[in-house]
């Protein structure tokens, strides 16, 4: 029978702890919180009322519950009110002497049978362990944000914790709600080293200026399903503890792709910390409030410069799921559409023309050659392509100022991002265009420059990637990782769910594509992958890939290319 534990302690009432106090308390722990200043213990306090506050306005708390929630918190400045504790939870900030401090002086405090936890999230647990003269007593447990409402708990065991003690941990956890995953002591576990490559991408992307703010949020919400985009996560989390939490993993993996951008370290020191500081990627309310307010980079793009060029006519060309896809949607938004199937010659007058041929760069060149000769100067000819350089298809045409990329989504009647990839050849008004049409089709464009992968895939496949990378080294398991994806981040399916279900040959050839521009170490193939698909495990489609799928699922049928030739015919 594992031990249950009836009083904790929380040190530290910051964005985790007071959200930690809440889980704990609302469970119907006695909780005793811990803070180093009147200030900070009032901010914990006031944390733990909205909180609550929020949620009896929402009709998921009774008044007189809340009541009896704060009737079980203390609030208090002295670390030795902790006495009685049988576990501590401590979630200082993301600082490893500040921590190993506080353990030690926890040590001398509480009886020898109590359990001291950290909520760390990239430190090392054992390090902070042996501060203390008791290491085997020592785990992390690792909530997310915000600690009330995420589901995971990561448990942390090091080398020397009692298997007792992960036991009475975990049902700690499940104790509390929440779906505890067991791990070893590895710097950010299993969601934030596959998180956090990801979100500090992001960030490069936008400093690079090559997406905006709104944009690259707006792409993995409305590409991905995810709850929120990365920028607005990091306010979320707070970009100093982004930063400590990158910096330790890179020093850790020496992975160039986790030294945190420069970006953050600015935004730190200019103290623009994120949501609790009132401004950070976003400028928000007030300070802890989640309202974002306007700001320069307020409305999301500086509207198009250029107006955008008349658009009646839509020419599709392809016969696969993806351009019956889009002529359905622009059939909707009032276009006159040609299909060209089997003649170009049918879209001599489009004013555009839309590809979703065959993802091949010559089937691809050919094509807009041909169509470069059959369209009416001034059409404008757009490639879906989700992987190929835009670029390829402009420069085999007379008119590269008129090519642009049209990335719609599978289902492209359903999804509502487009990704519009401007070439350094794409006019303005061409830009303008596109997105005025997407607009017009209830489609939600972003703009960003040709670069393999776009958005979207050149910030997921690389974080798949690492995922498969993470089961080849044996941390953690299919199953565990796609529960702490799913429960930690909120993510729609989990790595290997999407991985099996997009294909393990799609994610390899958009993985060597963004490999083979970026020459990044960091985004090698996981040779795993590169097996897999060499025998011919690739998912779902196949009947097996990360997990066995026992109904093997068609692949759609190949997208037909009309004969140019066809053309005159
Ligand atoms: N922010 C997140 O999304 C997130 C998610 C999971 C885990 N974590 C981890 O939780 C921990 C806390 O992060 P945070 O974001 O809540 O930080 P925070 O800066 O919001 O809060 C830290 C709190 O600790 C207090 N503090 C500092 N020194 C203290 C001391 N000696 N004694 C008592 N209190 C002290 C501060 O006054 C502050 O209130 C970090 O280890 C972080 O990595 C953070």
């Amino acid at each position: 029978m594992p031990r249950e534990f009836g009083t904790a302690g929380v040190v530290g009432l910051g964005t985790m702890g007071a959200g930690i106090v809440e889980v704990l308390a609302r469970n119907g722990l006695t909780v005793v919180g811990v803070d180093r200043d009147a200030d900070s213990v009032e901010r914990g306090r006031v944390h733990v009322q909205h909180s609550t506050d929020r949620a009896v306005k929402r009709g998921k708390l009774e008044p007189a519950e809340q009541q009896a929630i704060f009737d079980r918190i203390t609030f208090t400045l002295s670390m030795d009110d902790l006495a009685a504790a049988d576990v501590v939870v401590e979630a200082v900030p993301e600082q490893l002497a500040l921590k190993r401090e506080v353990f030690a002086a926890l040590d001398k405090i509480v009886t020898p049978e109590a359990v001291l936890a950290t909520n760390t999230s990239s430190l090392s647990v054992t390090e902070i362990s042996v501060a203390t003269q008791r290491p085997s007593r020592v785990v992390g447990l690792h909530f997310f944000n915000p600690a009330p409402v995420q589901d995971l708990v990561e448990v942390v065991r090091t080398v020397v914790t009692e298997p007792e003690v992960v036991e009475d941990v975990v049902a700690f956890g499940r104790r509390l709600g929440k779906s505890p995953v067991v791990i070893g002591d590895r710097a950010g576990f299993i969601a934030n080293a596959l998180l956090f490559g990801y979100l500090n991408h992001a960030v490069a992307m936008y400093d690079s200026r090559y997406v905006s703010r709104a944009d690259i949020d707006a792409a993995m919400v409305l590409g991905c399903g995810y709850p929120m985009g990365p920028l607005a996560l990091l306010d979320l989390i707070g970009l100093d503890t982004a930063y400590e939490i990158l910096d330790t993993m890179y020093r850790q993996d020496r992975n160039r792709l986790h030294a945190p951008s420069p970006l953050l370290r600015e935004l730190v020191t200019a103290g623009l910390r994120g949501r609790k500081s009132g401004r950070g990627f976003y400028a928000y309310e007030s300070p802890d409030s989640p309202s974002v307010v306007a700001d320069a980079q307020t409305p999301a793009e500086a509207e198009e410069d250029a107006s955008p060029r008349r658009v009646r006519q839509v020419g599709v060309v392809g016969s696969g799921t993806m351009a019956a896809g889009i002529a359905e949607v622009l059939v909707r938004g009032g276009y006159e559409v040609r299909r060209a199937t089997s003649r170009l010659s049918d879209l001599a007058g489009a004013d555009l023309v839309v590809e979703a041929v065959a993802e091949e760069l010559s089937v691809k060149q050919d094509l807009f050659s041909s169509l470069d000769e059959t369209c009416r100067p001034g059409a404008i000819l757009a490639t879906t392509t989700s992987s190929l350089p835009v670029i390829d298809c402009a420069a085999a045409t007379g008119r590269p100022a008129d090519v642009v990329g049209l990335h719609f989504f599978d289902p492209a009647p359903v999804t509502r991002l487009v990704e519009v990839v401007r070439t350094v050849s794409t006019a303005d008004d061409v830009v303008a265009t596109a997105r005025a049409v997407c607009r017009s089709i209830d489609k939600h464009p972003i703009t960003c420059g040709d670069r393999a992968g776009f958005v979207v895939n050149a910030l997921l496949f690389p974080y798949l990637n690492d995922a498969v990378k993470m089961l080849e080294a044996h941390y953690a398991g299919v199953d565990d990782i796609d529960t702490a994806m799913r429960l930690g981040c909120r993510l729609p399916m989990g790595p290997f769910e999407l991985l099996d279900a997009v294909g393990l040959d799609v994610a390899l050839a958009i993985q060597r594509s963004v490999f083979s521009e970026s020459r990044e170490p960091g985004f090698v193939p996981a040779p795993l992958l590169e097996q897999l698909v060499t025998a011919g495990y690739v998912g779902r489609k196949s009947g097996r890939g990360f997990r066995n799928h026992p109904q093997a699922i068609p692949v759609s049928e190949p997208t037909g290319v009309p004969s140019p030739s066809a053309a005159t015919a």
